[in-house]
């Protein structure tokens, strides 16, 4: 009876694991698609960022937009690096810390481009654009934070460091755009 127990004991422990180890690797798989996606969000607002002025007031709307959908894309990865229990195996976490240092850049080149931008958004000929497009940097800002830190909590902890040096290093370059669309 003792050793029926145990082993009842075991095998639900043994479901478990199991079941966990089914979640996580079904997590991976989303996670991986969603930095892709990301990636490729990320990459149409900065060819619409990249556009303007030329594009004029179609273009700063349609960057709102893009931006819109960064955000959106970035909140989704978050919620489903949450659903993925932890911790990332070391080969796992190693693909997917190399796929958001290729993913940051395309994020923060649109940040500093709408810095120097910036003038031409203020002489359109409708105002308020400049505060949608802080409001825009604000949330993927936000949004962009939340994922990082999302991430580190199912990272191996010798993978974290990675992560949080992409923190430090966007910390100012988007504080710098917050305060220039700020004044
Ligand atoms: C990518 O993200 C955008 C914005 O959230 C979303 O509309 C689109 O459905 C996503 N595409 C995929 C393939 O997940
Ligand atoms: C940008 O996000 C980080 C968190 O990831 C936060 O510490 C910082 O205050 C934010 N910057 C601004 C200007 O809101």
């Amino acid at each position: 009876m003792v050793q029926l127990t145990r082993l009842l004991f075991v095998a639900s422990l043994l479901a478990t694991n199991l079941a966990t180890l089914t979640k996580r690797q079904g997590g991976v798989i989303t996670i991986e698609n969603d930095i892709a996606n990301i990636s490729m969000v990320a990459s149409i607002l900065d060819t619409q960022v990249n556009g303007f002025p030329a594009s004029g007031l179609a273009g700063a709307l349609a960057i709102n937009t893009d931006a819109g959908n960064l955000v959106s894309a970035l909140n989704k990865g978050t919620t489903d690096i949450k659903a993925t229990p932890g911790p990332l195996s070391e080969s796992v976490g190693t693909t997917i810390v190399q796929e958001v240092e290729a993913m940051e850049p395309l994020i923060l080149t649109a940040a500093t481009t709408l810095v120097k931008e910036k003038p031409s958004f203020a002489a359109l000929p409708i105002a308020g654009i400049p505060a949608l497009i802080l409001a825009d940097l604000q949330a993927i800002n936000a949004s962009n934070g939340a994922f990082l830190d999302a991430l580190i909590a199912i990272l191996p902890p010798d993978l974290q460091p990675a992560i949080i040096a992409i923190e430090r290093n966007n910390t100012p370059i988007f504080n710098a755009a917050i305060a220039a669309f700020s004044s």
